[in-house]
């Protein structure tokens, strides 16, 4: 089935941003009963990056943004649309327009999206339909996450495995596609197995009517039940974006999956038969970053040098909602 209506998308440039303060596993064994050991066996994860009190997520998704567009070669007054995909927002009505306001790019519209560790892959594919649609030219896609306020801190079983970061790119309307094939799926059946669900209080206004006042609870995992669902579907979800651009697993050159952790790397490559070599790695020095952990491993192997033009990327992101998905892209004009 062909994707592509109108003009082509070309992705032309990555940025990333994270916290200064780095926290390693033996640190994290200081707070609960854990080691390094258990941690890496069991996730590949050795340190992350957490935001302190004057952190934003503003702060890193401008930056990371700063980055992409200097890549990209434009003016932020070039930008005709921002995507801000993320789940931990400063603000609940959406922090978009303050990074559009930060960046100095009067002229986009800016709006945030929700879709967990798939929200780099999901705003991809948004964003691209905006080009392709002829609609506009220039889109900033920024997928940031500041998960460490919303972690559970004295457990265990999940917070040892996230970070905060951010990542962003530009998509450009371009003569050749250089987006393959996508495929987005979501499962809202099996939305309690990771939730950061708000909980409120009834309070009485009236008689008869109550509202209910709270906060968002900490995030809760089932992580056997999430590990099982991404070694399945994930390799599924690829194979069908793979299917719609017309390519087999050998011919693409990286393998750009969420960083979530490395046995789930592993296990995909394994079920796709890409080798180790090919497949993009940060989480050691990062842990999960949801939405942000692919455009922040993409944009490190495009700045190391190891991801060049015209390169194939095969990525699928995947998380809570259930939410998942893949893009297969050309990585430049
Ligand atoms: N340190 C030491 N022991 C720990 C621990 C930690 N940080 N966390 C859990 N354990 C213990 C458990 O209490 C359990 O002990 P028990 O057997 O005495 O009850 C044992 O280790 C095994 O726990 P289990 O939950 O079965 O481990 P696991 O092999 O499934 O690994 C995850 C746990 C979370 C690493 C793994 O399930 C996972 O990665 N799932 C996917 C999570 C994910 O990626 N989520 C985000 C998706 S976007």
């Amino acid at each position: 089935m062909k994707q592509q209506l109108g003009p082509g998308v070309a992705i032309i440039g990555s940025g990333s941003a994270v916290p200064e303060a780095a926290v390693d596993n033996q640190d994290l064994s200081q707070i609960v009963d854990t080691s390094d050991q258990w941690i890496v066996e069991r996730t590949g994860i050795r340190s992350r990056r957490l935001a302190d009190a004057q952190g934003s997520l503003t702060a890193i998704a401008t930056a990371a943004a700063q980055g992409a567009i200097s890549m990209a070669g434009i003016a932020p007054s070039e930008l005709d649309l921002i995507i801000l995909a993320t789940s931990t927002p400063d603000d609940l009505f959406g922090s978009a327009s303050l990074i559009q306001a930060q960046l100095g790019a009067q002229r986009a519209v800016a709006f945030d999206i929700t879709a967990a560790c798939s929200g780099f892959i999901f705003g991809l594919v948004t964003a691209a339909q905006y080009i392709r649609t002829g609609v506009y030219r220039n889109v900033l896609l920024i997928a940031a996450d500041v998960l460490s306020r919303w972690v559970d801190w004295s457990d265990r079983r999940t917070c040892i495995l996230f970070g905060d970061g951010a990542g962003a790119v530009v998509l450009q309307a371009n003569e050749c596609d250089r987006l393959l094939g996508f495929e987005l799926r979501s499962d809202g059946n099996q939305n309690s197995c990771l939730t950061l669900p708000y909980q409120g209080q009834p309070r009485a206004l009236t008689p008869g009517v109550s509202v209910a006042q709270g906060t968002y609870q900490p995030i809760s995992m089932n992580g056997q039940e999430v590990y099982r669902f991404a070694v399945k579907r994930v390799p599924e979800v690829l194979e069908k974006a793979l299917f719609r651009a017309q390519l087999s697993a050998e011919q693409i050159d990286w393998l750009l999956l969420h960083q979530a952790n490395q046995r789930i790397l592993d296990a995909v490559a394994q079920r796709l038969k890409i080798p180790s070599q090919r497949v993009i790695s940060n989480l050691a020095n990062y842990g999960n970053t949801s939405a942000a952990s692919m455009p922040l491993a993409l944009d490190e192997q495009v700045r190391q040098g190891k991801i060049k033009s015209g390169d194939v990327i095969a990525a699928s992101g995947f998380g809570a909602g259930l939410t998942w998905g893949a893009a297969i892209f050309q990585w430049g004009r």
